[in-house]
């Protein structure tokens, strides 16, 4: 065994600017928590109308954090939100945005052609030190990587939605990702409070390669008749303690997302009947219905 000392590479890389790329569900809260923990954050989006709807909706989210924290004292709850919100810098130059950070996270569509041409460009953008990450759900971060020239400051970082809510953070290594990229990012990860797991970079890593195929399995069950929906759920909540049972996990996760999950992973592995697509849930998406997001998935919802 081959014992290595991380501590003085460790102080040396500590991350203060963090660019994080995509401000939507995920991206929002990234920024969001990474200025609570007092780095500074460039947010880049596609143009300033969505700009601003990701500055609201993180502004709506620290006053509900604030609320929380600062029950007594309300206007030490103002001040923590101006000031969380004061380290967070709107951009919709992600080339620029680059130029001083430390760590780019990025969290855009989830799409492998888009995320190659962004990291094209970021990589001819940033300092060689720049540690690079992707947020991505189910594509290979070797993948989404091979088109940079920093394969060794490349490597997955998976949060959970809500992020400033969940406190799992997924680190994933490539068999590139170097020893002091994985180091920084495991402290980086504690920095902004979650706790970080390792996983190789293996489709769906931990969490969702457990969870899709138990979803899926749950709509097969359904599909077949053995059990309705609710039923499903009560079972899953009462009889294994989850908090949310499998067609509830569903709706509020998105049926489009976990159908593009399950597609993509079908075509790379065909021969696996986990990941066999579900005919319940296709339907469902080709009618527009994506579960608590468009107010209708197996189960219909008040629509606010
Ligand atoms: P979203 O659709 O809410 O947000 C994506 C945002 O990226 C949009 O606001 C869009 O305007 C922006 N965007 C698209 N292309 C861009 C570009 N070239 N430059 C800058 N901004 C761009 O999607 P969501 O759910 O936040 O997912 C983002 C990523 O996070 C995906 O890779 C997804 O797999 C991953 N993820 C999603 C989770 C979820 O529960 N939704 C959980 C963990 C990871």
């Amino acid at each position: 065994v081959i014992k290595r000392s991380f501590s003085t590479s460790m102080a040396k890389n500590a991350i203060k600017n963090v660019t994080v790329i995509g401000g939507g569900l995920m991206g929002s809260g990234i920024a969001q928590v990474t200025a609570q923990a007092g780095q500074n954050v460039t947010l880049v989006e596609v143009n300033a109308d969505v700009l601003k709807k990701t500055e609201t909706s993180i502004a709506t989210s620290l006053a509900r954090v604030a609320k929380k924290l600062y029950k007594d004292k309300p206007s030490d709850g103002e001040k923590f939100v101006a000031e969380t919100r004061g380290r967070i810098k709107g951009s919709t130059d992600p080339i620029a945005s680059v130029k001083q950070a430390d760590l780019v996270v990025e969290a855009i569509i989830e799409n492998i052609d888009i995320k190659h041409k962004l990291f094209k460009d970021l990589d001819a953008a940033a300092p060689p030190t720049t540690l690079f990450a992707s947020n991505t759900s189910s594509l290979s971060i070797g993948e989404i990587a091979s088109v940079t020239n920093r394969k060794d400051r490349f490597g997955g970082l998976h949060f959970f939605n809500p992020v400033p809510v969940m406190k799992l953070l997924e680190v994933i290594r490539t068999p590139e990702t170097s020893d002091e990229t994985y180091q920084a990012f495991m402290a980086w990860g504690k920095s902004i409070g979650k706790v970080c797991i390792t996983c190789k970079d293996t489709p769906g890593f931990v969490v969702n390669r457990l969870l899709v195929p138990y979803m899926a399995e749950a709509v097969r069950m359904y599909e077949r008749g053995d059990a309705s929906a609710r039923d499903i759920d009560t079972a899953m909540k009462l009889g294994a303690g989850y908090p949310m049972g499998p067609f509830e996990l569903n709706d509020y996760v998105g049926l489009d997302t976990t159908n593009f999950i399950l597609e993509g992973w079908h075509k790379k592995m065909p021969e696996n009947p986990l990941f066999e697509p579900l005919e319940s849930m296709k339907k469902l998406v080709s009618e527009g219905k994506f579960g608590i997001k468009s107010g209708e998935g197996y189960y219909k919802y008040d629509k606010k």
